[in-house]
């Protein structure tokens, strides 16, 4: 029995596969894809069994992906194509055998004004009816999705964005990684959904405040309206419709739909979820 993760050559998928090898999986029973696999030579030196998988062009059948086989489906980077994408993949575990498809996909994903989750909904119906056992990992905000705001927050001084009094119950994918690697490696998830999340949801008042501790000089929050967080971001050199979508994930945020604490990310990975400050604090 293997644990096939995709997106291995991603940030994530790395991280679950390194968590894997920390809980004492043997690297032989680990197959790593993703499409630019020479990021993992490493893991290949470490006896990881690396393949390539594009999700454009998943084959007929794949020697890696044998019967009784658990999959892990990280979610594609490709937005608009990730549906077709993913069905591919479930397909392909589908005709394997497959004892399992974990799938990483969003906050409420089938119940949200979150504007990323139709594709993952889609996709978790598409899992659903394949009618293969199912763990639905619907992971909340990372923490690195604030990375920029550390620069931001050094040259100007603010924190700028629309999301109002919203709270983000972010954690760093380090955490995310933990608990597919628990999920992957255990029984009992079966056709479980996990709504995960980290323990505590900040505001950014308070981000602003953990990067005045670590830059050491005062950064405050500065609230936008929607209109004017646009023309601030097209004005920094997004295109409209990238800057359209960061406002939408703020308004998101504004409404609460990222802010929803659960536990059940610390839960599975048995420990409290890493604190804002020391995820911002590492990255300094
Ligand atoms: N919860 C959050 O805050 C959040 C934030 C950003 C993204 N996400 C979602 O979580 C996923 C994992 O996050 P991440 O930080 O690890 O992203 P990432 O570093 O960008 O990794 C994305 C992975 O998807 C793979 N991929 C993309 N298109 C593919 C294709 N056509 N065929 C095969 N593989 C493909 C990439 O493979 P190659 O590099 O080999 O092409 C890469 O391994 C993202 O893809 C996205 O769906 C969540």
């Amino acid at each position: 029995m293997s644990y096939v993760v995709t997106g291995a050559t991603g940030q994530l998928g790395r991280l679950v596969v390194e968590s894997l090898l920390e809980r004492g999986v043997d690297p032989a029973e680990i197959v790593a894809t993703g499409r630019s696999v020479e990021r993992l030579s490493d893991l290949a030196e470490r006896g990881v069994r690396v393949e390539t998988l594009d999700f454009d062009d998943v084959p007929e059948s794949a020697p890696w992906l044998a019967a009784g086989d658990v999959v892990l489906l990280v979610s594609g980077s490709e937005v608009g194509q990730r549906v077709p994408q993913h069905t591919a993949v479930v397909e392909l575990a589908k005709r394997s055998g497959a004892a399992r498809i974990v799938y990483t996909s969003a906050p409420a994903a089938d119940d949200t004004t979150l504007v990323l989750a139709p594709e993952h909904a889609a996709t978790e119906r598409v899992i659903r009816d394949s009618g293969l056992p199912f763990t639905f990992l619907r992971n909340g905000w990372y923490t690195e999705n604030y990375v920029p705001t550390v620069d931001q927050a050094r040259a100007t001084g603010v924190v700028a964005g629309s999301a109002g009094d919203g709270r983000i119950a972010s954690a760093p994918r380090a955490d995310f990684a933990d608990a597919a690697a628990v999920v992957l490696s255990t029984d009992g998830h079966d056709n479980a959904v996990y709504e995960l999340s980290g323990d505590v949801a900040w505001s950014f008042d308070e981000l602003a405040a953990v990067l005045t501790d670590v830059l050491g000089r005062e950064v405050a929050y500065q609230r936008l309206t929607p209109a004017e967080h646009h023309a601030a971001l097209v004005g920094a050199g997004l295109d409209e419709g990238t800057a359209g979508f960061v406002v939408a994930l703020d308004q998101n945020a504004a409404e609460g739909v990222l802010g929803v604490t659960t536990g059940h990310l610390s839960q599975l990975i048995g420990r409290p979820t890493v604190p804002l400050a020391e995820t911002v604090g590492s990255w300094s």
